[in-house]
């Protein structure tokens, strides 16, 4: 059949307000045109993020009510030890309470001030939870990466070159371990391939720096190795994750993302001084070892999503979903990244306001016109996100401008894909009508959560 329909019925539904453009304007405003301030019930198609938005299984329900809420040692823990192995390979297995509660355990326990983490893009709670410790996070992705153009089959690789030139410079004692995050969410949802896995380990090999993998999106990136790297068609993506997770040396996991959970996440390494480092530190911060910050049913919907996102069907599903948004869009004229992510879609905001200064931050206002079009709500991952200060004090713009239209997992149907189309293209239409922002208020860490704009 030439149509791939949704590998799933529903049982359960919950209603969207549809809104008028005056109650959205009010909203806004309000919300002091930031959107990560609006009530999520006055947003109509919410895509702010695919993390913890995901729908459950009715496998992962009825899981859930065999949570063991046992302090210690419960048969909950037990299941979700044994399906993180599973897919690993790793020898010690820390439960989190979600991905950046990892990342924090394991900068605090292994960086000190002045340490350089090599990543092919870091995730902004990465790159925050190094930079806490006084270390460097630095990105080294792949050429094609910054063109948003360039129909690469794998534009989240890291520029191994790159990477040898880091080492070189710096030395191998001031580089702890280095990260590879898969897929590259900030560079676009681009997929890592194994090649470039394999080869980048290598090199840390040859000077015994850990590789720890950002694997977030761990199944997504094994379908794209199954579908665009000929030597993996026909295996299984368990399979592909478990070949990906072998070449790791250590993990950090958002549960949110590919382990199809609304919480969690998790920790792994092989070392056994790692491990016991990241064991005291999770006491204290998260929990008991085999908690973490997690209830008993939380670890078992992880258990069993865990293996649904390697479930081969889910995942040409998924993929058809974001390629019928890319198809249409690019039909429209739409400038985005190109080709589609594995999770979202990332219009191309400098390329739709090209005449406007990026430290009026063009992603905020596509943003801010989705949201005042239709009620969606999507994500600026540029310069308000990623924009820092030189060491003159001088804000400095990001090298790409983009809105993230990001794909809760398996939640919104076919005409809702449609609806986002059209709001799409009413706000590319009327671009030239869009303002740009100035910032009035922001804290001094991941200010795009919480700064207040003001439109120019
Ligand atoms: N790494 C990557 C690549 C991520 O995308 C995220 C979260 C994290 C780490 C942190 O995980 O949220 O469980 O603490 N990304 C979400 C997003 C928030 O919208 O992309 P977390």
């Amino acid at each position: 059949m030439r149509t791939i329909i949704e590998p799933f019925r529903i049982k359960m539904t919950e209603p969207l307000k549809v809104t008028t453009h005056a109650e959205r304007a009010a909203a806004l405003a309000a919300a002091h045109h930031n959107v990560f301030l609006i009530d999520a019930e006055d947003c109509c198609i919410d895509l702010l993020t695919d993390s913890g938005t995901g729908a459950m299984s009715t496998e992962q329900w009825a899981a859930m009510m065999l949570g063991d809420e046992s302090y210690a040692g419960s048969r909950s823990w037990k299941r979700f030890e044994a399906s993180v192995r599973d897919i690993t390979g790793m020898r010690h297995i820390l439960p989190t309470h979600q991905g950046r509660a990892a990342e924090g355990i394991l900068a605090e326990c292994v960086l000190r001030p002045g340490d350089i983490v090599p990543n092919n893009s870091h995730f902004d709670t990465t790159r925050a939870n190094i930079e806490y410790r006084g270390a460097v996070a630095l990105n080294l992705p792949c050429r094609e990466a910054y063109d948003t153009q360039a129909e690469a089959p794998f534009k989240g690789n890291m520029d191994v070159d790159a990477l040898r030139a880091c080492i070189a410079e710096h030395g191998r004692e001031r580089i702890p371990f280095a990260m590879m995050t898969v897929t590259n969410n900030t560079g676009g949802g681009q997929p890592v391939s194994m090649a470039n896995l394999r080869e980048v380990k290598a090199v840390l090999s040859e000077h015994g720096i850990p590789l720890v993998v950002d694997a977030c999106r761990f199944a997504e990136n094994a379908y794209f190795v199954h579908e665009r790297e000929a030597a993996y068609r026909g295996r299984s993506l368990l399979d592909i994750a478990q070949e990906m997770f072998s070449l790791a040396d250590g993990a950090t996991m958002s549960c949110k993302k590919d382990g199809l959970a609304n919480i969690g996440g998790f920790l792994v390494c092989r070392d056994d001084g790692w491990a016991e480092r990241f064991r005291n530190l999770l006491i204290l911060r998260e929990g008991f070892p085999t908690y973490g910050g997690l209830a008993g049913r939380d670890l078992e919907a992880i258990a069993v999503g865990l293996k649904e996102a390697l479930d081969y069907d889910y995942q040409v599903y998924r993929h058809a979903t974001v390629e019928y948004m890319a198809r249409q869009l690019d039909v429209l004229g739409v400038p985005m990244v190109r080709p589609a992510g594995g999770h979202a879609v990332f219009l191309d905001a400098r390329a739709m306001l090209p005449e406007m200064d990026p430290l009026h931050y063009p992603g905020i206002g596509v943003v801010n016109a989705l949201y005042l079009a239709g009620g969606v709500r999507a994500v600026e991952l540029g310069s308000v996100m990623f924009g820092h200060l030189d060491e003159h004090g001088v804000e400095q713009p990001s090298p790409l401008e983009l809105v993230r239209l990001a794909f809760p997992r398996r939640v919104y149907t076919q005409s809702h894909f449609d609806y986002l189309i059209e709001v799409i293209e009413q706000v590319s239409n009327e671009r030239d009508r869009i303002p740009g922002h100035r910032i009035i208020r922001q804290p001094k860490m991941l200010r795009h959560f919480t700064c207040h704009f003001e439109p120019i």
